[in-house]
């Protein structure tokens, strides 16, 4: 049983040198090309919802109603645009140059329209580690980062005065 033991903790300790090993001596390449790793995907997804847990449940304190909507596109358009896309360029040209990519946001169907607004709320606060998504706890106050998650939950039926802020230039 012993022997048994020993075995396997020094078959894991090997497998997780190998791991370093291969890591460290240029086995994973780190420049943005080169697509993801085995698993990378889809361990990032779970590890993401983790940390977001029960945050997914907050409700937001104020409405989703033409103030909010139009304040949380004004917070878009100056912050949030150049990486994930405005009207004029959904797909946003810096975005092609991170890995992983800032999804398109204003895009019918692929926006987050479908998660919980206090997913958005808890992403937009404390940003996304390996990526490029700041945390904008201190540079919004909280009723801005509720503002632009509802704008964000609401993208694919706005009212035309919120569209308009969307034509207009961020600068
Ligand atoms: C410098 C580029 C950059 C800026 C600026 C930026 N983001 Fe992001 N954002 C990213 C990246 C990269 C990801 C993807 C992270 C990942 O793959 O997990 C992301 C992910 C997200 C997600 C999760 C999308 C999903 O499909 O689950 C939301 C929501 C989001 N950002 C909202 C915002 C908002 C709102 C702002 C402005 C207040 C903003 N981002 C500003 C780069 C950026």
């Amino acid at each position: 049983m012993i022997k048994f033991l020993l075995g396997l903790v020094v078959g894991i300790g090997l497998v997780l040198l190998a791991g370093y090993l291969f890591a460290t001596r240029g086995g994973i390449f780190m420049g943005i090309n080169g697509g993801p790793l085995p698993l990378e995907q889809s361990i990032a997804e779970k590890a993401i919802s983790a940390s977001i847990g029960e945050s997914s449940h907050d409700q937001s304190p104020l409405p989703a109603d033409e103030t909010n909507l139009l304040a949380g596109a004004r917070v878009y358009q100056k912050n949030c645009a150049g990486c994930h896309g405005g009207l004029d360029q959904p797909e946003s040209a810096l975005a092609k140059r991170f890995y992983p990519h800032p999804p398109s946001l204003l895009l019918p169907g692929k926006g987050v329209t479908d998660d919980p607004v206090g997913a958005t709320h808890w992403v937009v606060k404390n940003g996304v580690r390996f990526s490029a998504m700041p945390s904008y706890e201190g540079k919004l106050n909280d009723a801005e980062i509720w503002q632009v998650s509802l704008f964000l939950h609401n993208v694919d039926k706005l009212p035309s005065s919120v569209q308009e802020v969307l034509r207009q230039r961020s600068d």
